[in-house]
């Protein structure tokens, strides 16, 4: 079993990266400059030592000298915040100190603490399938369990893979989780937001670059491709990738080779090259933005991530989720969703998706003051729909304006069958359930069923 790894702060910042390591496994413990005698008094057994950079200056170097003195050839990564260079080089100057700069981000940033832990304990990386589990759960609609099985399929492979889909449908946690379920899993996966660094830059940022190439150009700079070499590389927002660049891309897929920016030598990568972006790529191609040989090249596999109003069985099971990762995260007991509040999740339409999904979840969970989340702690504009009156009975009895819906007038008989038909395909076939957002009693439920001939009872859950 992996020895634990020491984690050395005084601040409540690194609490949330402390609970997620525990939470997947990985033993970790806590401890602040004064309880760390003890422990190297005794030199207590440790994997790896993560101290928080953002000490005081004199604690720090004292923690360090004593780390030094209890465990000399322990490797020690520092954690800081904001510009990283000076803690950099400071870190660098010690004994096996590896500096990791934070982005305040939880999720990114205990990937990073973890990618960095993968690459200097070898033990880890058996461990590290469970790593995607925290952040991707396994939904049930049709349409996620095929792109599973699509994943599960061309994990193994190292030909490219082309994500697409709306912001917050979960682009980037599918392409982790092909990579980390697949064969190149013990190798980096390294990702970059194409849309996010300037043009100027992003060449150096995906290839490297030799000292001196361009103004500001200090030291020799290792690129992602390099870094991700037999692992993969996801390309994020490729639709955003300047021509120029794209150019570049094309080449290294077909010959396999890098040069840094300013560099003659070519360096052969083996690279995965995972691209995601929510724009149409073939809209970007009509607009002469997209080159069309590159599209060709990078969509030998393509994952279309459906909305989530597309896919609304996966509601429920994600605020769940939610949920529970929120009440791990802060500790407490998980809450539950009152029979409204679902009601009210199952009628937003998601323009975020997942992720304001995921947002209005940790808000709810922070709000809502007893076990249980009401309806009353979502924010107006998921609130909006459900608080709505139904509008065809008044468009009926007044002549004003046309109602809003094109939907034609149904004999209520329909109406009914159809929302029972909805709630139970809503609800996963879970009669209860459905009887309670229906307002009817379940004996009510089954015999209006009976009625339209569907189902026998031992068919449905609840
Ligand atoms: N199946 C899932 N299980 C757990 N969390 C999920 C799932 N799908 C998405 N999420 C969460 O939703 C949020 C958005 O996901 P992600 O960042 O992958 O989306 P994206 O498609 O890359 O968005 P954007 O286009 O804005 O970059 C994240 O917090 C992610 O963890
Ligand atoms: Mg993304």
């Amino acid at each position: 079993m992996l020895r634990p790894i020491l984690l050395i702060s005084e601040s409540t910042r690194y609490q949330p990266l402390f609970v997620a390591l525990n939470d997947l496994g990985i033993r970790a413990e806590l401890a602040s400059c004064v309880n760390l005698g003890p422990l190297t008094e005794t030199k207590k057994s440790f994997a790896a030592i993560v101290i928080d950079w953002g000490l005081p200056a004199a604690k720090r170097a004292e923690a360090l000298r004593q780390i030094y003195k209890a465990w000399p050839d322990l490797q020690v990564i520092s954690l800081g915040y904001g510009d990283s260079a000076t803690a950099r080089r400071t870190a660098q100057s010690g004994n096996h100190v590896e500096h990791l700069a934070m982005t305040g981000n939880e999720k990114e940033d205990l990937i990073l603490l973890l990618e960095e832990l993968r690459r200097i304990l070898p033990d880890l990386r058996t461990q590290v399938v469970t790593l995607s589990d925290l952040f991707f759960i396994k939904t049930p609609s049709r349409k996620m369990v095929e792109i599973l099985s699509l994943i599960d399929i061309m994990k193994d492979e190292s030909s490219s893979v082309l994500i697409q889909g709306e912001t917050g449908t979960g682009k980037e946690v599918i392409a982790r989780l092909l990579h980390y379920s697949g064969r190149r899993h013990a190798a980096p996966f390294v990702a970059i937001n194409c849309a996010a660094i300037p043009e100027t830059l992003l060449e150096s940022e995906l290839f490297g670059h030799e000292k001196g190439s361009f103004t500001g150009a200090f030291e020799r700079r290792i690129g992602k491709f390099e870094l991700a070499h037999n692992g993969a590389v996801l390309l994020d927002e490729i639709g955003d990738m300047p021509l120029h660049t794209q150019a570049k891309i094309l080449r290294v897929l077909e010959s396999g080779e890098i040069e840094r920016v300013g560099g003659h030598e070519k360096i052969k990568v083996d690279v995965r090259i995972v691209a995601a972006t929510n724009k149409k790529l073939f809209q970007q191609i009509d607009k002469g933005l997209f080159r069309q040989d590159l599209y060709y090249r990078i969509n030998t596999f393509t994952i279309n991530l459906p909305p989530l109003r597309e896919r609304l069985e996966d509601v429920l099971p994600l605020a769940k989720h939610f949920i529970d990762l929120h009440a791990r995260r802060r500790g407490g007991p998980p809450k539950r969703l009152s029979p409204e509040a679902e009601q009210l999740l199952l009628k937003h339409d998601w323009p975020g998706n997942v992720r304001e999904l995921r947002n209005a979840m940790e808000r709810a969970m922070v709000l809502a003051a007893g076990n249980e989340i009401g309806a009353e702690v979502f924010p107006d504009e998921i609130r909006e729909k459900f608080d709505r009156p139904p509008r065809p009975a008044a468009a009926l009895e007044s002549p004003g304006p046309a109602p809003m819906s094109a939907a034609p007038i149904l004999p209520l008989e329909e109406v009914e069958k159809r929302a029972i038909l909805d709630a139970l395909s809503l609800l996963n076939n879970n009669a209860t359930k459905a009887a309670k957002h229906l307002s009817i009693s379940k004996a009510t439920l089954f015999r209006k069923l009976k009625q339209y001939g569907f189902v026998r009872r031992t068919a449905m859950r609840g």
